[in-house]
């Protein structure tokens, strides 16, 4: 097909707040995207995959001011710093087509005229606004929104807030919006639309409070200077100026859109589906074929958030096990629509399972024993039998079955199909017995259609794995003597196509099994690192408030004492045991409990101080006379120590005082 009758799919995913680095939740949404955009770039379409960064607002500015930089060096840090926005959607393998920044000079122009145009149509207006600020969500709600007097969406702390501001009348277009809710397919999964429809929209939509005089950071409103725009239009419309709208920076309107699909996150289904197409029929643009609102990921019921210390860092996870397995496994395990609980077990089970041993050792068995029994080649001749009915008729329909759920986005349905032939591949395996049939060479042809077809189902099923595991696709298309170019949608709804003569390459195994228990302990190793990394870097004890008077303070008799030497005491594991110079002439013995903090080697000579008048104390038999004074803090929950060491040229039995 020529490309400019390629028929097209315009794809995009939330743009991320640069507030912090990005998390596998928000990694899950992107790669279900990637995933999108690659199969309907399998099936020939000319895709736009958009993602990027909402990088305005109150939460950004404030952060900025915390951390000492600007917004725009806080921002810039996230997004293209080390270990940033970018290099996780590369890490990931992410083959978005364009990426915008809210702060891109283009969109901020786009967004300037994009509000003054709202503002001459009359449905955006100036007021004063009075309401519930929840300052994290950059949200005003009303009382009546509010649940037990907090922030609905994030469950935080709002306040009262008031100031000038402009409105759009949202409000006008309530039941345009609800007739789209309700009669189209809008938005997806339907449960979504109950959820608007009863909590927002029925309730009574207000006109939605569109600009901020309260922080800077922001879109300006270009006639009104002290506004900027309010984060969330700002933030929609880069579904549009990121290809061309109200700019020169792009011309691709008109190709992409209305754009096919907006993939977000629950909690942002009400921006996208009754303040978007509100604000899209006020200028009178086409809408949006579809919204989908996916489920989170969670971890011990609860959403993933840094201050909880669950936060599942993709760097490692991808490092551990593979940027494929890792892409697979959000798509595998958890229905898109719903929540689904994350854990390490989980990952590490779906890895074992699904690739290591059914595809894994499908492919490694398939192509040792084709090496094993022709060399690396199979003969032209083969022979039917027994069981490949079955098998051939289940791979052959499979690309349609994928096909219906990738339609309606059920990356877990369609995998589960290709799954389903995998497992059924390994079972013909088992009832064709090729061991017993390589016995007798008059069975050649025979092992050889065995062979083949186990060839052919990995081809299919492998084409069909290709959106959701490009790079180890590629390689088992290598491994089975497959060309990857050669491998298109329409090749996979055709049985047959390799050569008959087909040459295999046995190469290392693609998904090598997981050691469980050493994963899982490194990864509570690391999660450990991550919650003590939570605590206060230093603390120190509270002050004591009880006066003591000078005489009290003045009978303890504080001294300087060398060190002539220490040793650990047996079976104990915290004590040393310190003969020490106290200037009398005669040793003074005191056992001190910290070994965990000093190496007894490391002490000896040195010059400390000890309290000599404490009476005597017996610890594992031994009499302690006297204690030696440390300086103690905690610091990122570690208990930390350091014994109290003065001048060596003070001589030992100085009173210090
Ligand atoms: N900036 C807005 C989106 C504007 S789109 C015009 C925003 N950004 S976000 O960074 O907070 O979230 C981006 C996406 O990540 C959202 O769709 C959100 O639902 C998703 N996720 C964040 N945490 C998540 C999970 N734990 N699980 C799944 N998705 C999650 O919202």
């Amino acid at each position: 097909m020529c490309d400019t009758c390629k028929k097209t799919f315009y794809i995009t995913t939330p743009i991320y707040y640069p507030s912090a680095k990005l998390h596998i939740g928000h990694t899950y949404c992107t790669v279900a995207s990637d995933a999108m955009a690659r199969y309907k770039r399998l099936q020939g379409y000319d895709v736009m995959f958009l993602t990027g960064t909402d990088e305005h607002g109150q939460k950004i500015e404030e952060k900025a001011k915390a951390a000492g930089v600007t917004p725009q060096q806080f921002v810039d840090n996230i997004v293209t710093g080390e270990k940033g926005v970018l290099d996780l959607w590369k890490l990931m393998n992410i083959s978005n087509d364009r990426f915008i920044r809210t702060t891109d000079d283009y969109h901020v122009a786009a967004i300037q005229r994009i509000f003054r145009r709202m503002y001459e149509n009359g449905d955006i207006y100036k007021g004063s606004y009075k309401g519930k600020y929840c300052t994290p969500c950059e949200s005003f709600w009303t009382e009546s929104q509010l649940k037990d007097g907090k922030c609905p969406d994030c469950g935080g702390e709002v306040h009262d807030a008031e100031e000038e501001a402009y409105f759009f009348r949202l409000s006008k277009y309530a039941s345009r919006v609800r007739k789209l809710l309700t009669e189209t397919d809008f938005l997806e999964p339907k449960s979504r639309v109950n959820e608007m429809v009863n909590n927002f929209i029925d309730p009574g939509l207000e006109d939605l409070c569109v600009s901020r005089t309260s922080f800077t950071w922001g879109v300006p409103v270009d006639f009104d200077p002290g506004h900027v725009v309010y984060v969330w239009i700002d933030a929609l419309f880069n579904y549009m100026t990121a290809l061309g709208f109200e700019n020169d920076r792009y011309h691709d309107l008109e190709k992409y859109w209305p754009a096919d699909v907006h993939f977000v996150g629950k909690e942002i289904v009400r921006f996208h589906s009754i303040i978007w197409p509100a604000m899209l029929m006020s200028l009178d643009l086409p809408l949006p074929k579809k919204v989908y609102g996916h489920g989170w990921l969670v971890m011990d019921g609860g959403k993933m958030s840094k201050s909880k210390g669950n936060v599942v860092d993709p760097y490692v996870l991808a490092e551990m096990f593979g940027v494929d397995a890792l892409r697979f496994f959000l798509l595998r395990t958890f229905p898109f629509g719903s929540d689904g609980s994350f854990s390490n077990e989980l990952l590490i089970n779906t890895i074992n399972i699904d690739l290591a041993n059914d595809l894994g050792n499908l492919v490694s068995r398939t192509t040792a024993m084709v090496e094993k029994y022709f060399g690396g080649t199979l003969p032209e001749t083969r022979a039917a039998g027994e069981f490949d009915e079955s098998l051939i008729a289940l791979v052959s329909g499979l690309r349609d079955r994928y096909e219906a759920q990738m339609e309606k986005f059920q990356f877990q349905n369609a995998l589960d199909e290709v799954f389903k032939c995998i497992q059924r591949a390994n079972k013909y395996i088992d009832e064709t017995m090729p061991w017993a049939l390589a016995k007798d060479e008059a069975n050649k042809p025979r092992l050889a259609a065995v062979m083949y077809n186990l060839l052919e189902t990995i081809r299919i099923c492998t084409t069909l794995l290709l959106p959701f595991m490009p790079d180890s696709c590629e390689k088992i298309f290598a491994q089975i003597g497959a060309n990857a170019d050669v491998e298109t949608w329409d090749a996979a709804a055709v049985w047959g196509r390799l050569p008959a003569a087909v040459t295999v390459h046995k190469g290392e195994a693609v998904f090598p099994r997981v050691d469980a228990e050493k994963a899982l302990s490194k990864l509570e190793e690391l999660h450990q690192q991550q919650l003590r990394s939570l605590l206060p870097a230093l603390e120190i004890e509270p002050y004591a408030t009880e006066k003591v008077d000078f005489d009290t303070f003045c009978k303890s008799d504080l001294r300087a004492v060398k060190v002539k030497a220490c040793e650990p005491v047996k079976k104990s594991d915290k004590l040393l045991r310190f003969t020490l110079d106290d200037g009398t002439g005669a040793d003074r013995q005191i056992l001190s409990g910290i070994h965990k903090f000093y190496e007894p080697e490391q002490l000896v000579g040195k010059t400390l101080v000890a309290i000599v008048n404490l009476p005597p104390r017996k610890m594992m038999g031994l009499a302690s006379c006297g204690m030696l004074l440390s300086a103690v803090h905690t610091e990122k929950g570690e208990e930390k120590l350091h014994l109290i060491m003065i001048d060596d040229s003070i001589p030992a039995g100085a009173k210090l005082c």
